[in-house]
């Protein structure tokens, strides 16, 4: 691991020089492909060039730069929010800033105790293991987590019968990363077993419109100042989102506007797109007209909405419902889901908060 000495002087934003990027385990990384051309990376590589989320990320360089201070790994660091706001970036960039290497995991991945243990078997030291959907750990994986991430080692069993024996392997000091959406279905042993724990919020239209300005200038598309701006108000506080959309908008200002991407062009592209002006997509709004029409504005149970719009439960509750309930057009009550005055209206349903009033509407 790299022994660099903790950054000293005016700003504890203050940076090193950047380092080699180092060797990425990581086969997600966009580079490997010999046939196609890279995708330009819009993830931010370094907490200077990470946008939003203040709290976290200075908390977490101050961890960063104390751990390479006394040449020692991060503590184990749990990222939870909802999807697409960031948690694997700031996995990724621990590990650049520490100078180390990621391996990059999911909950499911993990089937039996040999493949987790293969994993950390194989960490050297200050290594960054990253497991995505942690709350989708077997509980015989997760036990042999327990020692790894508190005394670093594994005990295992070989053989069987009056031929069995313990093994206790002992590990590298190393980091786990662990990212999850539903931070309530982690058990608490492996929870407390996290020394850092953050939650990842929703993006504020500011942040989101710098997110658009930098990716925009990173693919090289000319983008008004105005078209960011409606591109960050479509795009449900969440930075991936709004990437998303903004490669939309300049495939549609190249077909039809011959390249800038103008508020107009920008309008006309969502509007294609199917987000509408507060940026909620097909699904959301079949769940919200769902609610709101079919349920009379609910209450109304999950099991049953998922049947009624033909989609996951999960889906709805962790990728839908968490950005209605933000903007306050749901709300969850001991019933069931309701829809809000602002999201009846959203839907163009008729709103009635007097249950007598609903009720004569019916008949
Ligand atoms: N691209 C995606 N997420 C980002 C963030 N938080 N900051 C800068 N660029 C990003």
């Amino acid at each position: 691991m790299a022994k660099e000495k903790v950054v000293n002087g005016d700003s504890a934003r203050k940076r090193p020089t950047p380092k080699p990027e180092p060797a990425q385990k990581d086969s997600a990384e966009p580079h490997s492909d010999p046939v196609r051309p890279p995708t330009r990376d819009l993830r931010p590589r370094n907490f200077d060039e990470y946008i939003g989320q203040r709290a976290v990320v200075n908390a977490l360089d101050i961890a960063v730069q104390a751990a390479r201070g006394r040449a020692e790994p991060i503590d184990h660091v749990l990222f939870h929010g909802p999807p697409g706001l960031g948690k694997t970036t700031l996995a990724h960039i621990i590990a650049r800033e520490l100078n180390s290497e990621l391996t990059h995991t999911s909950g499911p991945a993990l089937e039996r105790p040999a493949d987790v243990v293969g994993l950390l078997s194989n960490l050297k030291e200050g290594y960054v293991l990253f497991i995505d959907e942690i709350h989708r750990l077997s509980s015989a994986v997760e036990e042999y987590l327990y020692s790894a991430m508190e005394d670093f080692r594994v005990d295992f069993v070989t053989g069987s019968g009056a031929f069995a024996k313990t093994i206790s392997l002992p590990l590298d000091r190393f980091t786990l990363a662990g990212s999850t959406t539903r931070a309530g279905m982690l058990s608490a042993p492996l929870r407390e077993r996290f020394g850092l724990v953050y939650h990842l919020d929703y993006y504020s239209r500011t942040e989101l419109a710098q997110v658009v300005v930098r990716s925009a200038g990173i693919l090289g598309i000319t983008v008004d100042l105005d078209a960011a701006n409606e591109i960050a108000a479509r795009a449900r506080g969440t930075p991936r989102i709004a990437n998303r959309l903004l490669r939309r908008v300049r495939d549609y200002a190249e077909v039809e506007s011959g390249g800038t991407a103008t508020l107009q062009v920008a309008r006309d592209a969502l509007e294609l797109e199917g987000v509408d002006r507060v940026g909620l997509d097909r699904l959301d709004r079949l769940y919200l007209r769902t609610l709101a029409h079919n349920y009379n504005g609910g209450p109304a149970g999950i099991e049953a909405l998922a049947a009624t719009v033909n989609e996951e439960q999960q889906t709805l509750t962790d990728v839908v419902e968490p950005f209605l309930l933000k903007i306050g057009f749901i709300v969850r009550t001991p019933g069931g889901r309701k829809a809000t005055q602002t999201g009846m209206e959203h839907a163009g349903a008729p709103y009635a908060d007097d249950p007598e009033k609903s009720q004569q509407r019916l008949l």
